[in-house]
């Protein structure tokens, strides 16, 4: 349960259009008939202010839900199809497409559901992988982090794991990185001094402007948003989150996003990978 309102959630409520409380739908998220997915369940032990924890798809209207439950009628298998061309295409010095090395795709799954996580003591976020795996493999140019290439790659492999839980790992060498990604999501940032906390954890079901106040997870991403017709990154939509608080941001690809992807990760563990998810 939420229970003390702090001087945060004051400020949300005066950016608030209609300040009523209108928790997740009832909704049952089913993929194509057949996927059945987990979009609640029991918070994960270290949130110590949740009880439950609610995929974002529990927020949405009935018609942009309607885009999610079936493979024909979400925008974002385009762009997937997208990932599937650039796997198959040679890129680089040593002449090899990520198939030469990979016969089927279908084998990276579970990947996407451990990610981001500490991999030869640095913490490694997908698209760290990708760029890193394309440079050494591939001898291949890096790709832009919120580009068409890089967030289509994203959503290919982790729709290898969709259905799965989110499963990150916070202990061992993944313990630091977690502790400084939980400092950012309780810091106050901008004019506005709210910090991800006072929208996602404190007000969540309450409609802020337009848009019905989600607890901000990141188990649909990349996802696809109406508002901006492509996929979308998870360091790009926390980047437009801290500038809604009018403050400055943290770069795309930044050591602080990582640690603060890893940390929002860990606040989904347990709900279902939805990549690609679809989005207002
Ligand atoms: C020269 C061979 C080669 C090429 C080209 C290559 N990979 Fe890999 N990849 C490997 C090897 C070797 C591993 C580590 C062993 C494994 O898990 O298969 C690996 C691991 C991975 C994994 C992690 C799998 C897991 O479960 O740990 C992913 C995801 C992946 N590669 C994606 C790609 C993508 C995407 C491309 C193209 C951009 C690509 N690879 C190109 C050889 C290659
Ligand atoms: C002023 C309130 C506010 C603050 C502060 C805020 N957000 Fe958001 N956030 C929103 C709104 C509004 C949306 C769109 C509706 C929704 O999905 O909740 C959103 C959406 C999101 C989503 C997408 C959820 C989904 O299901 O696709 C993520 C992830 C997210 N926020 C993370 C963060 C993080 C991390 C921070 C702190 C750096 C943060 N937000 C700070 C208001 C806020």
């Amino acid at each position: 349960m939420r229970t003390i309102l702090t001087a945060g959630s004051f400020a949300v409520v005066a950016l608030l259009a209609a300040p009523a409380l209108a928790d997740p739908d009832e909704d049952n998220l089913v993929i194509n008939d057949e996927l059945q997915m987990v979009t609640e369940t029991a918070a994960p032990a270290h949130m110590e202010h949740v009880d439950t924890i609610y995929s974002g798809w529990r927020f949405r209207t009935d018609e942009t839900q309607a885009l999610q439950i079936d493979d024909f009628e979400n925008p974002a298998m385009i762009f997937v199809d997208q990932g599937m061309d650039l796997f198959n295409s040679v890129d680089g010095t040593e002449g090899k497409s990520c198939a030469s090395c990979h016969e089927d795709v279908a084998a990276f799954a579970g990947f996407h559901a451990e990610m981001p996580k500490v991999m030869n003591g640095k913490l490694v976020v997908m698209e760290d992988f990708i760029n890193g795996h394309r440079a050494r493999a591939m001898g291949a140019e890096p790709w832009k982090w919120s580009g068409p290439e890089m967030q289509a790659m994203v959503a290919l492999i982790g729709l290898q794991s969709r259905g799965m839980p989110m499963n990150v790992k916070i202990d061992g060498d993944a313990a630091p990185y977690w502790e400084q990604g939980k400092e950012m999501y309780y810091t106050r940032y901008g004019q506005l001094e709210l910090s991800c906390a006072n929208c996602h954890e404190d007000s969540y079901g309450l409609m802020i402007r337009a848009d019905h106040l989600s607890q901000g997870q990141i188990n649909g991403f990349p996802t696809y948003r109406l508002k901006q017709a492509k996929l979308i990154s998870r360091h790009n939509r926390f980047r437009g989150c801290i500038r809604d608080t009018r403050a400055e941001t943290f770069a795309e690809g930044s050591d602080e996003f990582r640690a603060l992807e890893l940390y929002v990760a860990s606040r989904s563990n347990g709900l279902s990978v939805e990549t690609p998810a679809v989005r207002q």
